[in-house]
C-alpha cells in the first residue's frame, strides 16, 4: 500500500541493513511470490519478513480463511503493526533464523510454502546460510519456497552467493518473470524439492500438509519464541 511507505522509511532510517529497502513491494510482485499458496485444502504457509503487509495481504486473499498463516519479523515495529491490521495471522517477533523453535512452539511438523519478503543480499554468509537452512529444515518434502531478489543487485556477490545456496539447497530453482512495475524492478525465484528432504513425521490431527483444517489460531497480538 502507497500509504506504508512513510512507516517502511522510516524503519529504513532506522534498521538499514535488516529493512534492506526503503519502499515496500508492490501488488504485481506480491502476486507472483504468493502464487504458490494454495487456493484449497488447509496449507500451512510461513512468511518470513513480512514488514508492512504487502505479501501478508495476498496470502491472506488466497488462503480466505482456511490453513494457518505463520509471519516471523524480526522489527518489533513492524511486527506489532502487522499484527493489529490481521488478527488472522500469526505474528511471531523472531529472527526467521529460529524458524524451527517458532514451529515446534506452534506444533507444526512441516510446512507447505514458505514467502520470503527478507533482504537476502544485505545478509552475510552466514546469516543467508543459517536461514536458508532453516527453511528447508521445516519444508515438507512436497513444500515450495518463494522469495525475491532485485534485478539490479543480481551481479552484486551477496546475491550471486544466495543463488548458489539456492541451487545447492533445492532440486528445482526457477526463476520468474522481471516485475518492471515494482520499485526497484524484481524478480522471484521458485524453488521446489528441497534437497535430502524426506517423509516428515504424522503431523498432529488438525495441522499440517495442506489436509486438515487448522486446529488452534494464536489471532491478534504479536507472539515471541
Ligand atoms: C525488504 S523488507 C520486505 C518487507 C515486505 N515483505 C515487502 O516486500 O514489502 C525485509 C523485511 O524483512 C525483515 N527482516 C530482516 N531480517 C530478518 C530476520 N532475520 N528475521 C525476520 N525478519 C527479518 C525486515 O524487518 C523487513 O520487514
Amino acid at each position: 500500500m502507497i500509504s506504508d511507505a512513510p512507516t517502511f522509511l522510516a524503519q529504513f532510517v532506522r534498521h538499514p541493513f535488516t529493512t534492506g529497502a526503503v519502499l515496500p513491494s508492490g501488488p504485481g510482485l506480491a502476486a507472483d511470490i504468493t502464487a504458490a499458496v494454495p487456493r484449497t485444502g488447509h496449507p500451512v504457509v510461513v512468511e518470513l519478513g513480512p514488514g508492512t503487509g504487502v505479501f501478508t495481504r495476498a496470502i491472506q486473499r488466497r488462503l480466505a480463511g482456511r490453513g494457518r498463516h505463520v509471519a516471523v519479523e524480526v522489527n518489533p515495529a513492524f511486527a506489532a503493526g502487522l499484527a493489529r491490521r490481521h488478527p488472522a495471522v500469526e505474528v511471531v517477533r523472531a529472527d526467521a533464523a529460529a524458524l524451527g523453535r517458532v514451529l515446534l512452539d506452534r506444533r507444526l511438523p512441516s510446512v507447505d510454502v514458505v514467502v520470503s519478503g527478507l533482504p537476502w543480499a544485505a545478509f552475510p554468509a552466514g546469516r543467508q546460510r543459517a536461514i536458508l537452512d532453516a527453511v528447508v529444515g521445516a519444508l515438507d518434502a512436497g513444500g515450495v519456497f518463494t522469495t525475491f531478489a532485485y534485478r539490479h543487485a543480481l551481479p552484486a556477490r551477496p546475491a550471486r552467493r544466495f543463488r548458489r545456496l539456492l541451487d545447492g539447497a533445492f532440486e528445482e530453482v526457477t526463476v520468474g518473470r522481471t516485475v518492471w512495475g515494482n520499485l526497484p524492478p524484481a524478480l522471484v525465484y521458485h524453488c521446489r524439492r528441497p534437497a535430502g528432504a524426506g517423509s516428515p513425521p504424522p503431523a498432529p490431527a488438525g495441522t499440517g500438509s495442506g489436509c486438515a483444517p487448522a486446529a488452534t489460531r494464536c489471532g491478534a497480538g504479536v507472539a515471541g519464541t
